[in-house]
């Protein structure tokens, strides 16, 4: 009997929360339709009835303040704001350049939440080491040279894909994909430092290479999940840190799907001043980021011909991510590139 009960209560919860879930996730649809209708004050009457039900994200609160600021309600707009950042919103240029929330520039109030997520950024960034601990060295199989995949059919094939088997990946595969980012093509034996070992796969300014390149790595077979990071001279993983790191990964890309189920991403990242000292202004604007346009088209060109997926993503919070993959505090992170079967 008790039994009996204890299935009927879970049945009751399970249909219960299904239904909520599917009742939140349809108020919110709703509320984002008449946001885009710009009846706002309704919009954000209907969110604050769905997060009743439901389980609101800092997405969520931040959207409401922008419908509650824009239909003229400060205390609302403000007081979901407040939430969003205890939910872990971290964005402060967005919330400053945001034209939603343009009523709330000059509050004080405002003013004390920029300051109190900016001091969490702060908080963060301070944790980040300055040096790498090398937990282990990764050998990583020699890349293939040749396969049957012309340039021709990659060139035509290549697409941003989101969607990914439940296979891992080989090492090798992570080995080819990462030779085909960065990989050395052209030694030059006692070159200046900043070569890192000599010409690459992909054209850099003033061969300065700023690239780092990290694997965030859960379900690759022979290679441990944790963070690893890429050094090109000589072919080989430096293990960071240890674990599965790919929730917190999707997390700190904004719930992108695709990064949870990926069984790898690659993480760029740039040290902008290894092209800035020379390059300047011209570095900063133009360079850094075109130096990673090489090296990630490469990625997916690669990732053609060994039936991989990827897509380049530049939609995160970038204190987040550095968090995640521990990355120095002289990097900044660039792309996130999921890898998985297809
Ligand atoms: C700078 C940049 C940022 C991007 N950011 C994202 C992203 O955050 N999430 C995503 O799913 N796709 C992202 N993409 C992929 C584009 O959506 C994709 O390239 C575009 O839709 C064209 O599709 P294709 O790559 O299949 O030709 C980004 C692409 C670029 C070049």
């Amino acid at each position: 009997m008790r039994k009996l009960r204890l299935l009927v209560l879970l049945s009751v919860i399970i249909i219960t929360t299904t239904l909520c879930a599917k009742s939140f996730d349809e108020m919110i649809s709703k509320a984002v339709k008449l946001y885009d209708e710009g009846k706002y004050q309704e919009a954000a009457e209907l969110a604050e009835e769905a997060f009743r039900v439901g389980d609101p994200s800092m997405d969520h609160y931040y959207n409401i303040a922008c419908c509650w600021a824009l239909a003229g309600d400060k205390d609302n707009a403000l007081k979901n704001l407040s939430k969003s950042i205890e939910a872990g919103w971290l964005d402060v240029d967005w919330m400053q350049e945001d034209s939603d929330l343009t009523i709330l520039h000059g509050d004080e109030r405002f003013d004390e939440l920029v300051t109190k997520v900016q001091k969490i950024l702060d908080e963060l960034e301070q944790g980040l080491p300055t040096e790498h601990n090398e937990l282990a060295i990764i050998e990583l199989p020699e890349p293939a040279y040749n396969s049957d995949t012309s340039i021709e059919k990659a060139l035509k094939e290549r697409r941003s894909i989101r969607k990914y088997n439940d296979e891992p990946l080989s090492i090798s595969e992570i080995s080819q994909i990462l030779w085909a980012a960065y990989g050395i093509t052209k030694p030059i034996k006692d070159a200046p430092a900043f070569l890192r070992g000599g010409l690459k796969t992909a054209p850099s300014a003033g061969a300065l290479y700023p690239l780092e390149i990290y694997v965030v790595a859960g379900n690759v077979t022979d290679l441990p999940a944790g963070v690893y990071k890429y050094n090109p001279e000589v072919h080989k993983l430096i293990k960071i840190a240890d674990g599965d790191k790919r929730t917190e990964l999707y997390k700190a890309s904004l719930n992108q799907d695709w990064v949870k189920k990926a069984p790898a991403s690659i993480v760029y990242s740039a040290v902008f001043s290894r092209t800035t000292d020379r390059y300047g202004k011209r570095g900063r604007e133009k360079y850094v980021c075109m130096d990673l346009g090489h090296s990630a088209e490469n990625i997916y060109l690669q990732a053609v011909s060994l039936n991989i997926g990827t897509v380049a993503i530049g939609a995160f919070y970038d204190t987040k991510v550095k968090v995640v993959v521990n990355m120095t505090n002289e990097e900044e992170p660039l792309y996130i590139m999921p890898l998985g079967k297809i």
